[in-house]
């Protein structure tokens, strides 16, 4: 039998199986407003046999927002959308997390209210595009120069990430996940290259961790620690954002995350074809710093998920892509049912076509 199909608790939960929905970004919130809306509901509830599903990432404040139509989770119209779907999905027996997002310099200033993006430094993300949707005129821009932020602002943006966390508490959320992952704002103090601060914020290991433990220490404060999962990215360089030591740095990430009791650690190993291989070694690394629960994500099977249960390293595995055209991936992965293949032009944006329009095959 696969481990994959065997129940795993998470913050006193039993969860159903140990397949992971992981975040991804669809891009059909409800304009003005980035309000999330009954057409998503659909689409999570659809996907309510994953053991967790974590939602798309989304935005805990203007600033935080770095494509075109994502959703937001800090106004009192959004905690009301997002209702919308947690009730949906809890409906059909599922647990959803939220992903909290604040993308930093991955921005531009169509999309945060005409301002300019901030980040941990003055460093503007080379060669990375964002969505826009200026004056109807949607299409890719490079990221625009970030202005760094202020201690007192850092202060002010972990306040954010707080009231966000206790906006998806109200929206019915059974925990949150913070995106540490992928190039956006935390992972630009984390990555050495990506954060050039001479103060407390950066420079050491210690420092550039503060920003972290600072986010994850408030939004303890709102859910118990072992609600709240942490994503990071080691090993790649998606959005411009670079580690020197990456072992180094994200195991002692880890440790810390262990210190706070987090409830899960979600590594994301490769995103889009951004795929560096994470040697086994550093994968026991991680294992043997964390007690929590350790998801992994990036082209996943069975037979690798498999693999992954078995050696110990993982405690469950995303599979994102895959869950895009099937909805019951669980039981298509249980029965050997062949998997279909989504449409990559359906991703981002537009409204039922390649997002709720893709059938069961059990
Ligand atoms: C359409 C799409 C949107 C994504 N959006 C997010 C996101 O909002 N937050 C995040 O952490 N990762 C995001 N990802 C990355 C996925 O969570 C996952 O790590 C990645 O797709 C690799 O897994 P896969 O090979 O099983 O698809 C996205 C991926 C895709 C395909």
């Amino acid at each position: 039998m696969n481990p994959l199909f065997t129940p795993i608790t998470l913050a006193g939960k039993v969860l159903k199986n140990r397949i992971v929905m992981p975040p991804m970004t669809r891009s059909r919130s409800t304009q003005p407003g980035d309000l999330a809306n009954d057409l998503m509901a659909t689409y999570y509830a659809q996907r309510a046999s994953a053991g967790l599903i974590i939602s798309e990432g989304t935005q805990i404040s203007e600033l935080g927002k770095g494509y075109a139509w994502t959703p937001g989770i800090y106004t009192q119209a959004q905690v009301i959308g997002w209702k919308k779907v947690t009730d949906a999905v809890h409906h059909k027996d599922g647990v959803i997390y939220a992903q909290l997002w604040h993308v930093g310099r991955v921005s531009h200033e169509s999309n945060t209210g005409g301002k300019q993006p901030v980040s941990s430094s003055a460093l503007q993300a080379e060669g990375v595009k964002v969505f826009i949707d200026d004056n109807n005129a949607p299409g890719f821009v490079q990221a625009s120069l970030p202005r760094a932020l202020s201690v007192d602002e850092i202060k002010a943006v972990v306040e954010q990430y707080r009231h966000a966390a206790q906006c998806a508490k109200e929206a019915g959320f059974d925990g949150i996940e913070l995106h540490a992952a992928n190039g956006y704002l935390i992972n630009q103090f984390l990555d050495s290259k990506a954060n050039n601060r001479s103060d407390e914020y950066g420079g050491s290991i210690v420092n550039r961790l503060r920003f972290l433990r600072e986010v994850v220490a408030a939004v303890n404060t709102v859910f118990d620690s072992t609600a709240v999962g942490v994503r990071l990215a080691p090993l790649t360089t998606l959005n411009g954002a670079v580690d020197e030591h990456p072992e180094h740095t994200y195991v002692e990430a880890v440790r810390a995350l262990n210190e706070l009791k987090v409830g899960y650690v979600h590594i994301a190993e490769a995103d889009w074809d951004d795929a560096p291989e994470m040697p086994l070694s550093f994968k026991q690394a991680i294992r043997d710093a964390f007690d929590g629960v350790l998801i992994y994500a990036g082209k996943y099977n069975l037979e690798r998920a498999d693999q992954a249960l078995k050696q110990g390293w993982a405690d469950m595995v995303g599979f994102g892509r895959p869950f895009v055209a099937n909805p019951d991936l669980p039981a298509r992965l249980a029965q050997g049912i062949a998997l279909s293949e989504h449409n990559p032009d359906t991703l981002f944006g537009g409204a039922e076509q390649g997002y709720t329009d893709y059938p069961n095959a059990t």
